[in-house]
C-alpha cells in the first residue's frame, strides 16, 4: 500500500509533498490494472532507477510488464545499455525509446505481444477467438506519457469507444488487431525517501517547481555533471571548468552577458536556463546513474 509521503527536507532545498491527488490516481489505477493484461511503465532513461517508483510491482502483480527508457535519446546509450540487461535480468521486457518518434509504436508493439505470447498461444490452441491483449501505460509525471499515448494514437487513428458491461467509460487505442491500449495513462508518485533519488527526479523535471529551491538542486547538478561528464558545460556554453558549481554559474554569467544592475551576473536566470538545457537535453546525452548505484 502506498506510504504516504510526508514533507521531506534535501539540505537546504526543501521539497514538500502533498499525495492526496496521487491517491486518487492511485485508485483510478487500481480499477483500470482489473481491465488489462499488460502493464506499459515509462521511465526516464536518464535515471531508470529514481524514475521507478518501485510500488507498482506490486499493484501490478500478476499482470505481464514491460519497461520503457523513455528520452532515450537523452541518455548515455552505453548506460543505457546496462540498464536494458538490468531489468531484462529482472524478468521485465525491455526497450529504450524516444516517445516522439512513430517507430516507437512497432517496437512497442513487438514487446506487448512478446509478453503475452502465451496467452495468445494459448487462445488459439483453444480454438478462442482472441479478443485484443489490453495494455496499461503508466508511470512518474514528465516521463513522457501523454506523449508516448498521443504517438501510438496517432499512428493508429482507430480509437474505440466503450464497451458496454467490460470497459464502461474507458477509452481504447486499437493499435492492431491484436493490441488495445488505454488511452488514459496511470500516474504514479515519485518516490522520496532517498534524498538522492528526490534529487535526480527533481532535475529531470517530475516535481512541481514552485515546492522546489530550483537554485540549489541545480547547484547540485552541476556539480554531479561536472564530476560525471568533465567538458559538457565547456562545449555547451564555452567556459572553463571548475570543481565548484556556484563560480561555474558565475562563469556562464558572464560568458552570456546576463547581468543585473551594477553589473551583478544573474545567477538565477543562469541557474533556470541551465537547469531547462538539461532537462530536455540540450547538455548532451547524460545519464546520471548506473545499475548498482542506488539499485
Ligand atoms: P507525462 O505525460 O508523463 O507527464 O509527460 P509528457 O508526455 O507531457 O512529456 C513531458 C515532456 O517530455 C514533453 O516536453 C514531451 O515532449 C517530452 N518528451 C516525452 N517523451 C520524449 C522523448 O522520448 N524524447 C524527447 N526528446 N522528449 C520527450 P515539453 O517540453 O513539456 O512539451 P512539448 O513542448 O514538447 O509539447
Amino acid at each position: 500500500m502506498a506510504k504516504e509521503a510526508s514533507a521531506e527536507s534535501f539540505n537546504s532545498t526543501s521539497i514538500n509533498w502533498y499525495p492526496g491527488h496521487m491517491n486518487k490516481a492511485l485508485k483510478a489505477m487500481r480499477e483500470d490494472l482489473k481491465l488489462i493484461d499488460v502493464v506499459i511503465e515509462l521511465v526516464d532513461a536518464r535515471i531508470p532507477y529514481s524514475s521507478k517508483n518501485p510500488e507498482i510491482d506490486q499493484l501490478a502483480s500478476g499482470k505481464k510488464r514491460v519497461i520503457l527508457l523513455n528520452k532515450g535519446d537523452f541518455a548515455d546509450p552505453e548506460k543505457t545499455k546496462l540498464w536494458v540487461k538490468y531489468y531484462e535480468s529482472r524478468g521485465f521486457l525491455v526497450a529504450c525509446v524516444n516517445s516522439k518518434e512513430p517507430q516507437t509504436a512497432k517496437v512497442v508493439t513487438g514487446l506487448v505481444l512478446e509478453a503475452c505470447r502465451e496467452k495468445i498461444e494459448k487462445d488459439k490452441a483453444r480454438g478462442m477467438n482472441m479478443r485484443p491483449v489490453r495494455a496499461l501505460v503508466c508511470g512518474i509525471p514528465n516521463v513522457g506519457k501523454s506523449t508516448f499515448i498521443n504517438t501510438l494514437a496517432k499512428k493508429n487513428v482507430a480509437k474505440t469507444g466503450n464497451k458496454p458491461g467490460v470497459t464502461t467509460g474507458k477509452q481504447w487505442i486499437r493499435l492492431n488487431n491484436k493490441i488495445e491500449l488505454l488511452d488514459t495513462p496511470g500516474v504514479l508518485w515519485p518516490k522520496f525517501e532517498d534524498e538522492e533519488v528526490g534529487k535526480r527526479i527533481a532535475w529531470i523535471g517530475s516535481i512541481n517547481e514552485n515546492i522546489l529551491n530550483t537554485y540549489e538542486l541545480t547547484l547540485g547538478l552541476c556539480e554531479f555533471i561536472l564530476k560525471a561528464y568533465p567538458g559538457v558545460f565547456n562545449a555547451k556554453y564555452g567556459v572553463e571548468e571548475c570543481e565548484d558549481p556556484l563560480s561555474l554559474i558565475e562563469a556562464i554569467a558572464i560568458k552570456r552577458n546576463c547581468m543585473q544592475k551594477g553589473n551583478v551576473p544573474d545567477l538565477e536566470r543562469v541557474v533556470a536556463f541551465v537547469s531547462d538545457d538539461f532537462k530536455n537535453g540540450r547538455l548532451g546525452k547524460l545519464s546520471l546513474e548506473v545499475p548498482g548505484d542506488r539499485s
